[in-house]
């Protein structure tokens, strides 16, 4: 592995910025000639680089990074869940792939509501009623049919190494999972591996997955939708209280779709569109704080935060009315990301006092009738790029496991709005566009995004973090361009967050001057500083001026950047 030394980088950052700029050597991420995989472990990381130094592509190690999270991260890491690829060619084509989870055919509109038409949170958020139809298995394996160049069984052979072999509980693992025991032994009809009682330095080995992953290996998608899994999973799902029967597994199929793609002064972002939210929303809120001098404000200073704020407020209030699974409902992306619509959105914002959500609804668009996640970057050695991000959607999703089968299921159906105005897990609303109906796609905050400059491929990045994504992945961004920081350092900044719906800035706490928060407050704002569980964990890549990459791995969790 060829990591550079300390003075090569120190070299390296004086070769491509002026002194003034230069951030300190060790604010720089994993450095890396080649390629690089950063995702939410060691393990997951490493496993991926092997695939490309093997001769694997980015799609390659899409596959074998995706699989090692889901033996050893199923916080988040999934064959049960869903996701979202972003990705770039080293020709420059981009694109996008939709694997996202979708409802069962029999779920129907007021499945999550009591006899008094009260949402029932519970319904949508664990046990077998709150699972999607998972989309994970179709993604990687549409993504390698499409672009892989190594066989299935090649990348899929250091996975199953990992799951016989065992993997090292980390501390944060240790304590996510005795956290979530309780509700896991309530949830399943016995114990499972999962709940024992852990601490740092086990180890887990998970035969029951590495056997399914063998059969994946072995005979292909149709193992997971049409084969033995299919069978075992659709069993253990209809005696768990679920609707997902084998026309559900059978009928899956994970899209291809146009990307959102927009520029900001001079970059050019690339990103997920409908069903997820994240492309659309990201846009709104880069176009209202175009005009504004952003840098001049400096780094999470008053008029920074108030300008941001202010911008996500409008984009959340657009994102409850408009958006959902783009095969269901109209969705009128050119007018919510046109800059006449945005700026007009932004006429009744003043730096003197905060714009009440109560005062802003979603915007009048003419014709327009209303009626716990993982991410992780890669560049390969050809310079293609992917950002994919993938979710289980809660922690361990739904805590239903497939004892058998080796892995969580999602509650992904809480990603849908159970009734207009009752809020999600995340404390988003949603109306009729993102109303439950059989075999629609819940609407997503999930954006996995590539950004370029000059043409050529500058970043790669996503977040876990439901409903704060969208912004956790907007201010790092900004933190690269407008803010001149390393990687590392725009991952590791600090971050802030307004969704419209509460009323409420959401601060990383200890990391806001008082200060600033109380003139925050003296304009109007609220503000909270909970210890909050969705702030983001960023995993990046940045393309240095000298064609080097950078990787930033989030400092919130064991999240690992590898390269060489
Ligand atoms: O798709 C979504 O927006 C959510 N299911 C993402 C969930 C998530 O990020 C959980 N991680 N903290």
């Amino acid at each position: 592995m060829k990591i550079f030394s300390l003075l090569g980088i120190l070299f390296l950052v004086v070769s491509c910025k002026t002194a003034t700029e230069v951030p300190k050597a060790e604010s720089r991420g994993v450095i890396a000639e080649n390629a690089m995989v950063v995702s939410a472990r060691k393990e997951a990381s490493q496993i991926g680089l092997e695939i490309i130094k093997k001769g694997g592509n980015a799609f390659d190690a899409m596959m074998a990074t995706e699989m090692a999270l889901a033996v050893c991260y199923p916080f988040a890491g999934n064959l049960g869940g869903g996701g979202f690829l972003v990705y770039r060619l080293n020709s420059g084509e981009t694109g996008t792939l939709d694997f996202r989870e979708k409802a069962p055919m029999a779920a129907t509109k007021e499945m999550f509501l009591d006899e008094t038409g009260k949402a029932v949170p519970e319904r949508s958020q664990k046990g077998g009623l709150a699972v999607g139809v998972p989309g994970t298995v179709a993604g990687v394996f549409a993504a390698h049919e499409k672009f892989g160049k190594l066989p299935v069984s090649e990348i899929l052979e250091p996975v199953i190494a990992l799951a016989e072999q065992g993997f090292e509980v980390t501390e944060n693992q240790a304590r996510t999972l005795n956290y979530h025991r309780e509700v896991m032994l309530e949830v399943n009809a016995d114990s499972i591996l999962f709940t024992k009682n852990f601490k740092a330095g086990d180890t887990i080995k998970n035969p029951a997955l590495a056997r399914t992953l063998s059969r994946l290996a072995k005979n292909g998608k149709n193992e997971f939708y049409l084969g033995e899994t299919a069978d075992i999973l659709s069993d253990f799902l209809l005696k768990n209280k679920g609707l997902i029967n084998k026309n559900d597994l059978a009928a899956y199929k994970a899209h291809w779709r146009d990307p959102i793609i927009f520029n900001y002064k001079d970059i050019r972002i690339i990103s997920m569109g409908p069903p997820s939210s994240g492309g659309i929303v990201m846009a709104q809120i880069f176009k209202m704080i175009e005009t504004y001098p952003i840098s001049g404000y400096g780094h999470n200073s008053l008029k920074y935060i108030q300008v941001i704020t202010e911008a996500e407020k409008r984009a959340y209030a657009d994102r409850s009315k408009f958006l959902g699974d783009p095969d269901f409902v109209e969705i009128p992306t050119f007018i919510l990301t046109s800059v006449e619509y945005l700026h007009r959105r932004m006429e009744n914002f003043s730096f003197d006092a905060a714009t009440p959500s109560a005062k802003i609804s979603p915007g009048v668009v003419p014709g327009f009738e209303a009626d716990e996640t993982t991410h992780y970057s890669i560049v390969d050695t050809e310079g293609n790029a992917v950002a994919v991000t993938t979710t289980l959607n809660g922690a361990y999703g739904s805590k239903l496991y497939v004892e058998e089968l080796g892995f969580f299921l999602n509650n992904e159906m809480d990603d849908f709005s159970a009734k207009p105005g009752a809020p999600n897990m995340f404390g988003l609303i949603g109306g009729e566009a993102n109303a439950v109906a059989p075999e629609k796609r819940m609407l997503s905050s999930m954006t996995p995004t590539i950004v370029e400059r000059d043409g050529q491929f500058l970043m790669s990045l996503g977040s876990p973090g439901g409903s704060t994504i969208i912004t956790s992945v907007l201010q790092t961004i900004l933190n690269v361009v407008e803010h001149d920081m390393t990687m590392q350092e725009a991952v590791n900044a600090a971050r802030f967050h307004h969704q419209w719906l509460p009323d409420v800035i959401v601060f990383e706490p200890g990391a806001f001057d008082p200060v600033l928060l109380e003139e925050l407050r003296q304009k109007g704002y609220e503000v909270n500083e909970r210890n909050s569980r969705i702030l983001g964990k960023v995993d990046a890549v940045l393309k240095l001026p000298n064609g080097i990459l950078e990787g930033g791995a989030d400092r919130r969790g064991d999240n690992t950047a590898v390269g060489f």
